[in-house]
């Protein structure tokens, strides 16, 4: 099934194109690779897997509330917007909101595509573009899985701007580490607390599997930013630290409060700007976007972008303590969630194969 007929937004340019000015990179070392890097792509390669085969896609969206979302965790449930929308209206407007969000993560999984073979080109040493090929290919299969997710809402959106400026620079800028620095740590840091929010809330068991699975990978691309720069930033002048620190800072600020449904609103013809502000405003949005930085934090401290500088910044907007988040127990947990729907899904299977081994026994 094409997208193209889902956009409820009309004339969409069926195509984005960004130029790039950057060097490839070809390392005729060919050294045996940092030992924790050939251990990620070692990792890389033992765990691909198909969307096709791996996901129970027998399992159906909910017709009133395709994933099964708690209708406060919507940002304009305490609206007289919502309260004066019918069942029918509500309805529609779910499958709205959670097919935005949806698209934000397919769009999000398009852009880790082309960033991930931007990095194969440019990194300089062979271990990382070893590891970021088999990261192309994780990509690859994220953006199919959301894709065919997508087709069960029957209605999808395009990159929301703020989206699109950031993947616009992490692209246009020809310093390998800054695609890194957008996309592994910011985009892949948010994207995972958002992937979360949905493995955790809702009570559709296709899209929390989609969420499981993509997220056992995500967690491995974060360590793979980590890893590459945390070799590579102390050998950078103060000046250069200083840089990447501001934008970093500056990619949060962006992240956290650009990101709002306002082509969903539009599209539903709602209120836009009273509904951006009550969206701002939930209770619930608030603990979102604290959330949103649980997984960003951490990096930014390990790669040794830390100076008092940017502390005060993440202190600003109340995310600092995060820094001393047990990243490696999040891991564990996603990696755990993952093999959880793995062995229901073979039980499942094991079921199915055992009922229909009835059915032919009773007929003999
Ligand atoms: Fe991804
Ligand atoms: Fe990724």
């Amino acid at each position: 099934m094409s997208l193209r007929e889902l956009y409820p937004i009309p004339d969409i340019d069926p195509c984005w194109t960004v130029p790039q000015d950057f060097e490839a990179a070809f390392d005729w070392r060919y050294d045996d690779g940092r030992k924790h890097m050939m251990h990620l792509y070692q990792k890389g390669k033992d765990m691909q897997w198909d969307a096709l085969e791996r996901i129970d896609w027998s399992e159906a969206l909910g017709e009133e509330n395709p994933m099964g979302m708690d209708d406060t965790l919507t940002g304009i449930y305490y609206t007289p917007v919502w309260q004066k929308m019918s069942d029918k209206e509500r309805a529609h407007a779910r499958r709205h909101f959670q097919s935005w969000t949806i698209s934000q993560f397919m769009q999000g999984e398009q852009a880790a595509l082309i960033c991930a073979a931007k990095i194969v080109q440019q990194v300089p040493d062979m271990d990382a573009k070893f590891y970021a090929a088999t990261q192309v290919m994780d990509e690859a299969r994220h953006v199919e899985a959301y894709k065919k997710f997508l087709e069960g809402f029957g209605v999808a959106y395009p990159m929301t701007p703020p989206l699109q400026t950031l993947v616009d620079q992490a692209l246009r800028d020809s310093r390998w580490d800054m695609t890194y620095l957008a996309m592994q740590v910011v985009i892949e840091g948010l994207a995972l607390a958002a992937f979360a929010n949905i493995r955790e809330t809702a009570k559709n068991p296709l899209a929390q599997q989609v969420n499981a699975y993509v997220m056992q990978d995500e967690s491995r691309h974060v360590a793979f930013g980590r890893l590459a720069l945390r070799d590579y930033y102390p050998h950078l002048t103060q000046a250069e630290k200083d840089e990447r620190e501001e934008f970093l800072v500056e990619a949060c600020y962006h992240m956290r409060d650009r990101f709002e449904a306002r082509e969903a609103y539009e599209v539903l013809g709602l209120p836009v700007e009273e509904c951006v502000r009550a969206q701002d405003e939930s209770g619930y949005m608030k603990i979102f976007r604290t959330m949103l930085f649980q997984r960003i934090i951490p990096i930014v401290r390990d790669i040794g972008l830390w100076s008092d500088k940017i502390q005060a910044a993440y202190a600003k907007m109340g995310v600092l303590d995060f820094a001393n988040t047990d990243y490696e127990s999040l891991v564990k947990e996603d990696n755990r969630r993952a093999e959880e729907f793995d062995e229901e899904n073979k039980k499942k299977r094991r079921q199915y194969v055992e009922s229909v081994a009835a059915v032919g026994a009773a007929a003999e």
